[in-house]
Order: C-alpha cells, then sequence, then structure tokens
C-alpha cells in the first residue's frame, strides 16, 4: 500500500464500543431480490458476501418495519420473528468476510407503491408523493404502533447476530415526512416536526440497552435538504443534529449524491453541507460523509475534511475489490465505470443488475 492511503486503514471504535477496522463503509443499497416471501435471497447473500471482506462495515439495503411500510417490490422484511432465521443469514455472510453488519430499518410512508400494500398508502399527512395516490393520514395510535414496530425489528437485528441498526430518516420515506414542512401538516402532538423521529431512536436505544449483550451501534441518516418550498432547508437540520446530539447515537450518516455538495438555502455559509453538518455535530457524534467517490484519491480528499468514516456506494457495485485493490498498491486498476459484460464476476443479483442497466446516467458507464 502506497504510504498516503494508511488514513484510510486506520481503526475507528464507536461510543458502543464497536470497532471498525478500517474507515471505508459500504453504502445502503436496496437490491429488490429478496424472495417473494421476505427472506434474503441466495443472490443477495452471495452479492454481500462478495463486497464484505474489504470495508469495515456494511450498511444493508432498508428493510421494512411494518408490512404497510414496504417500499420496493424485492425488499427483504424485518417486520416479524419468522424473518430471524433469514436476517441471522444475513448477518453471517457479512460478518463471516470480516465487516461489521448494520442493519438499515425503515418505512416508506406515502412512497410506498400502492400495489404492495394493497393500496393503503400511509404518511404523516395526506400529502402525496409525485405519481402516487394521496395517503390517509396516520391515526396517533398507528404512529405509536410505527415507532414501537422499529424497537421491535432493532430486537430482531440484535437476535440475528447484527453489529447494529441505522435509522433511514432520509430519501422522503416516512420519517422524513414526519420532519419536513411539506409533507407534515398535523396539528396533533406528531405535528412537532421533531417528535416522530426523536421518539424512533429513544424506542430503538431503549430496545439496545433492554436486549443487547454485546457492543450494538445506533447511527441515523438524514438527507439535508428538500428542493421544495416550505421544504427542509440547511437550518432545519441543524436543528435536527442539535437534538440527535442528545441522544447518545454512534454516528450520523448524511444522504447525499455528491460529498461536495453545498446548501441551497437556510444557511449563509458558502462551505459543503458535509463540512457544515461535521463542525454541527461537533465531536459529539461523528459523522459519515457519502457521495459520488469512486477513487483511492477521491475517498483520501474527503477524509482530509476531518469526516471519519466514507460511505461509498455505486463505487463498491462496480468494484467489489476497492480497497483490496489500494491495500496491495494496485488503486490505479479499480474499476470506475460499470462492466456491462461482468454481471456473474461481479456477483450483482438480476434484479438489481436490470436496473443499472436499464437506467441510463445513473451508474457511470451505463
Ligand atoms: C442501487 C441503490 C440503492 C439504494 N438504496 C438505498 C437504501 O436502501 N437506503 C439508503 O439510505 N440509501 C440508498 N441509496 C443511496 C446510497 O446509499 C448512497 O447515498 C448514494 O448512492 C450515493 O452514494 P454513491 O455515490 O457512493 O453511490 C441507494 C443507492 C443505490 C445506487
Amino acid at each position: 500500500m502506497k504510504e498516503k492511503y494508511a488514513p484510510l486503514f486506520k481503526n475507528f471504535t464507536f461510543k458502543s464500543g464497536v470497532e471498525l477496522h478500517n474507515r471505508i463503509v459500504m453504502a445502503p443499497m436496496t437490491n429488490c431480490s429478496a424472495n417473494g416471501d421476505g427472506t434474503v435471497s441466495d443472490a443477495e447473500l452471495a452479492y454481500y458476501a462478495r463486497r464484505s471482506s474489504g470495508v469495515g462495515m456494511v450498511i444493508t439495503a432498508c428493510t421494512y418495519v411494518t408490512p404497510n411500510g414496504k417500499g420496493f417490490p424485492g425488499e427483504f422484511g424485518g417486520d416479524r420473528d419468522e424473518m430471524i432465521p433469514s436476517l441471522s443469514r444475513l448477518a453471517k455472510a457479512i460478518k463471516g468476510e470480516g465487516a461489521k453488519a448494520i442493519l438499515q430499518i425503515f418505512h416508506g410512508g406515502r412512497m410506498v407503491p400502492a400495489s404492495l400494500v394493497d393500496g393503503d398508502v400511509v404518511s404523516a399527512s395526506t400529502v402525496p408523493a409525485a405519481g402516487n395516490p394521496i395517503p390517509r393520514e396516520l391515526s396517533a395510535a398507528e404512529v405509536d404502533a410505527i415507532v414501537k414496530a422499529f424497537g421491535e425489528t432493532t430486537r430482531r437485528a440484535v437476535e440475528s447476530g447484527f453489529d447494529g441498526v441505522e435509522i433511514h430518516g432520509a430519501n422522503g420515506y416516512l420519517i422524513q415526512q414526519f420532519f419536513s414542512p411539506q409533507t407534515n401538516r398535523r396539528t396533533d402532538k406528531w405535528g412537532e416536526r421533531l417528535a416522530f423521529p426523536l421518539a424512533v431512536v429513544d424506542e430503538v436505544k431503549k430496545v439496545v440497552s433492554e436486549h443487547a449483550k454485546a457492543s450494538f451501534a445506533v447511527g441515523y441518516r438524514f438527507s439535508p435538504e428538500e428542493p421544495e418550498t416550505p421544504g427542509i432547508t440547511m437550518a432545519d437540520t441543524l436543528e435536527l443534529i442539535d437534538a440527535l446530539k442528545e441522544k447518545n447515537l454512534d454516528y450520523l450518516h448524511v444522504s447525499l449524491g455528491e460529498f461536495w455538495s453545498v446548501p441551497r438555502r437556510g444557511v449563509d455559509d458558502s462551505r459543503t453541507r458535509l463540512e457544515i453538518i461535521r463542525e454541527r455535530a461537533d465531536d459529539s457524534v461523528p459523522v459519515i460523509g457519502v457521495g459520488s467517490i469512486y477513487t483511492a484519491d477521491d475517498a483520501l480528499q474527503a477524509l482530509s475534511t476531518g469526516v471519519p468514516l466514507i460511505a461509498i456506494g455505486r463505487g463498491l457495485i462496480i468494484e467489489p475489490d476497492w480497497l483490496q485493490k489500494i491495500e496491495n498498491g494496485q488503486e490505479d486498476q479499480i474499476v470506475t465505470k460499470i462492466d456491462k459484460n461482468n454481471q456473474d464476476q461481479l456477483v450483482i443479483p438480476n434484479p438489481l443488475w436490470n436496473m443499472i442497466v436499464n437506467t441510463p446516467g445513473w451508474f457511470p458507464g451505463v
């Protein structure tokens, strides 16, 4: 390995005690390849195992915490105890190759395709997502039940041998729908926009303290801004960070397509969103940065901003040996465009492969 890349290979220990052997994380990526009954398929297990021997930590595709939270066809389930053997196989496939395994827990809210939930699409309020029907407003009792369901899926993650969970508060799904002034128009206590995200965090932390015997990490992912007005601004996000700082979380994970992107509105600051967020998170909670990191130098430059951990998504689908190549001094051989003739060697399940090759502009090389 070239000496300059040594910072990528430094250990990192979360507050909970979960220890990573380097600074690179596989970003959570839905692959739509589960079995029809919601169990993780053999193709998914092979896909994860192929990518778990280099990185320090793998965050899985999101899993739904209740049946009406299922956001994608072929999404694997975390909503009932019968799924524990399936979740255990996933944890083992990742950990068996040396990475820590984090389960991303989720509810799709108004973004759920109506066909997956018998037409009963739900959200904080009756504001529809583009192309989807008007969602039904959840009753206060139903909101309580979904909070509990996030806790129950966390218990299943503990029992399945995962090293942690990531609460998916990003990308416009239910938790973000409660935080956004665009989608939360409620007048009850859940109309306080921080109430639902923080209730989920509290419930997940409570379950971990009751059930986890070994170190178990809890992270939270958010999208820093929404394009619409009204919508989440950087000012809102800084408030969310202040509240999350009080929760003794292991990490915050920013969801961005571009690591170096700058704020749209809400702050008078020309620095990147990630620099502003990392500064606000202070040293009280580490931040994972992400977005279009493909080469060893991209990652090194990102780490030099002071963000301690870097997640890579598309780059690890394209190049499963990303870290090993750097370790072996072959960083110039890292593949940065998808090889459309190489599905088998890349160990990519058919549904994910078909999405990639049929969506021009999403992955480099397509
Ligand atoms: C195929 C695919 C599926 C994704 N699914 C999820 C998901 O389930 N949960 C999530 O938080 N983000 C998801 N994302 C976003 C990624 O985690 C990541 O933020 C984004 O791809 C930018 O990182 P990259 O440039 O390294 O790919 C997905 C991205 C891709 C490419």
